[in-house]
């Protein structure tokens, strides 16, 4: 089962992830700007850039392989 990220808009790790494995550079506000997630009451900003820096450190590992 996904977690659910978003309470207030109803946004799950998976479409999350979906965009930050999309985006070029993804960060908060491209989030936002897809998904909706962290654009009311913000307490689960913190859970969508740990997602956004897990991505990054798993990608600086791609690169160095
Ligand atoms: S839980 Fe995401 S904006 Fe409120």
């Amino acid at each position: 089962m996904c977690r659910l990220i978003c309470l207030c808009k109803g946004v799950r790790e998976d479409a999350i992830s979906e965009v930050i494995d999309s985006a070029a550079h993804p960060n908060l506000q491209v989030v936002q700007e897809k998904t909706g997630a962290a654009t009311n009451c913000g307490r689960c900003i913190n859970a969508i850039e740990s997602l956004i820096e897990k991505s990054r450190s798993e990608s600086i590992i791609e690169d160095h392989k």
